[in-house]
């Protein structure tokens, strides 16, 4: 583990560590603020992450935007990652071994920001974080503590492109998120 942020951006510069440093024109590392108490686990980026180096540029960061923009969330209080850093073909799912390659930076990220609650988005992120038992339409909307973290599982923002009635679930756990915060004075 590095313990700093320069020491853990250099080391993956020229990551090879999985197969997916084939396919990608950038590493995406993250978005936010280094100092946020709440953190956002993302799965990894798509076609327009690749191409612009941040996450969640594209269409499904555009809708979580409006959301934070819905529930007066700003970015700042925000750091934003994703379970692997570089694009997977065709936006199929991170596999065990790339997830696996991939989750030093993850946990060093974790390490480095030190949030107290961590979103989880979408399935990938919650069962490569908490365990495979978990599935992600009975865990999300819901807290659960691990190792001092209050992590709260969610819908990928890409599932409410393709569900609207989603969207509803989302802003309502995002308010969860901004209500547990408040209550705990990092907001
Ligand atoms: N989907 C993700 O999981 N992460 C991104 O950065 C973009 C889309
Ligand atoms: Fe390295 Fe992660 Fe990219 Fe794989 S996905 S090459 S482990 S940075």
């Amino acid at each position: 583990m590095y313990q700093t942020w320069e020491e853990l951006e250099r080391s993956i510069k020229n990551c090879q560590k999985c197969k997916l440093a084939q396919g990608r024109t950038n590493i995406v590392f993250a978005d936010g603020n280094k100092q946020a108490d709440i953190m956002l686990i993302g799965e990894g980026p798509g076609a327009d992450e690749d191409r612009m180096g941040v996450p969640f540029v594209g269409k499904a960061g555009k809708l979580m935007n409006m959301a934070f923009q819905a529930l007066e969330i700003n970015r700042e209080k925000l750091y934003i990652a994703n379970i692997v850093k570089c694009r997977p073909p065709n936006n199929r799912n991170p596999e065990a071994d790339e997830a696996m390659a991939c989750m030093d930076y993850l946990r060093n990220q974790v390490l480095l920001v030190k949030p107290k609650i961590i979103v989880l988005l979408g399935s990938v992120a919650l069962k490569n974080i908490l365990g495979k038992e978990y599935g992600i339409t009975s865990a999300r909307g819901k807290w659960i503590e691990h190792k001092g973290i209050l992590y709260l599982p969610t819908w990928h923002p890409a599932a409410l492109l393709r569900d609207d009635t989603k969207k509803i679930d989302f802003w309502k756990d995002l308010k969860l998120v901004k209500e547990k915060a408040q209550e705990m004075g990092i907001w």
